[in-house]
């Protein structure tokens, strides 16, 4: 069969890193006891109100073709939410409603980037970056984030890593797989060398409302930043709403309008009843991510805990998110063995973090969005399989 050259550039590495993931959520699906914490999807259910208000426009017939870019009152909400979250003032023509972060972020790329240019993000970085990047055409570069340093940003490489052809930065902070949150110092550095060499900045803040340590700083807020990023955020995790695929780019007015067209031969609005529940879930369900904080903050605690508690593993603990890395080297398996094989003998699905990125070879990325008796028998299976391969 016959493809176009496109296809080559959304497969890769962080496509495979989703085998397991995907036959462990089959097994699951046929009945096996299986526990799957290779994915962040959070168990609780979106709040009761935003789903009666989604029904409710249901029944009244929200069914129609929206506008593309999104409901007045929704991008209100979400400019006031990032008011609140990065203290960056934006207006409506700075909103594009758009279905999940992860779509955002597509549409940043196609419209940033393109063949001949290179895009710079950390390794390792959230799955989908690779194949996000290069459909644009653009030539993915990385820059080492440390796991011997704590997996901190490398900012000499990211510096060295620039070159006449660069055209954006890929940021993800609160920063998935790694939960590390970027400081003030980190963010300043990365403004001054996108500034200096003229670059676009895409910051995908979807943990910004779930930090444990630290506090979150949207790069878009420093100063001579904000012509020059585009924000990418979604209700996926805030909100427990990743099934709704909602999410949004703020950014300068000319490059919402080049998204606005991507969107319109690509998407063409999101619906009506999910962006009206999605205007509630902003304006009323405020305290929703505070809760969540509380509640994974324990989960992460529990995780850290017992996982350092087992022979072979090592973990330090995320600052922000719902993932935990782990070190499986003590083990003397390589993470895919690692993953594989705990899989197999005890049915606990746990991604192998070097499909993520060569600096993370080695470990494993746990998600703790599952509840404390079960992330408990997660660990407890992990520490039998570990003792059984460590006899
Ligand atoms: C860092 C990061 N960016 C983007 C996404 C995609 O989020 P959404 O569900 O809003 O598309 C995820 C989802 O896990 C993520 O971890």
């Amino acid at each position: 069969m016959n493809f176009s050259t496109f296809v080559s550039q959304i497969g890769g590495k962080g496509a495979n890193a989703w085998r397991l993931h995907s036959k462990a959520d089959a097994d699951r699906q046929n009945g096996e006891d299986v526990i799957v914490l290779s994915i962040g999807d959070p168990e609780f259910e979106t709040p009761t109100k935003i789903v009666d208000k989604a029904v409710e426009q249901l029944r009244a017939g929200d069914t129609h073709y929206t506008g593309v870019s999104g409901r007045d009152e929704l991008k209100d909400a979400i400019a006031r939410n990032h008011l609140r979250l990065s203290g960056q003032r934006v207006g409506r023509e700075n909103v594009i409603v758009l279905a999940g972060a992860q779509c955002a972020l597509f549409c940043a790329s196609m419209c940033i980037a393109g063949a001949g240019d290179e895009a710079i993000t950390f390794d390792p970085m959230y799955a989908t970056y690779e194949a996000t990047i290069q459909a644009s055409g653009a030539k993915l570069v990385t820059v080492p984030m440390n796991a011997n340093n704590g997996f901190k940003p490398d900012l000499e490489a990211l510096k060295a890593a620039i070159t006449d052809r660069s055209r954006a930065i890929f940021l993800t902070t609160p920063h998935n797989p790694t939960g590390l949150v970027f400081g003030e110092k980190e963010l300043r550095m990365v403004a001054e060398l996108a500034m200096a060499h003229d670059l676009w900045v895409v910051s995908d803040e979807v943990y910004a409302d779930l930090i444990f340590d630290g506090a979150h700083i949207s790069i878009a807020s420093l100063p001579g930043m904000a012509e020059r990023t585009v924000t990418v955020s979604s209700l996926s995790k805030s909100r427990n709403m990743p099934g709704w695929r909602t999410g949004w780019a703020i950014g300068p007015s000319e490059l919402i309008a080049h998204l606005n067209n991507l969107a319109l031969c690509m998407l063409y609005g999101l619906p009506g009843f999910i962006q009206d529940a999605a205007t509630l879930a902003l304006n009323e369900c405020a305290d929703e991510p505070k809760r969540l904080t509380e509640v994974y903050r324990a989960r992460r605690d529990l995780a850290v805990m017992r996982l350092n508690q087992i022979p072979g593993l090592r973990c330090t603990a995320p600052q922000a998110g719902m993932f935990v890395l782990c070190d499986v080297r003590g083990t003397g398996l390589t993470s895919d063995q690692f993953c594989w094989q705990l899989y197999d003998e005890t049915g606990v699905a746990v991604l192998d973090a070097a499909g993520l990125g060569d600096c993370a070879d080695g470990f494993f990325r746990m998600s703790y969005t599952t509840s404390k008796a079960k992330l408990t028998d997660a660990c407890d299976r992990i520490s039998r399989f570990c003792n059984s391969i460590m006899d």
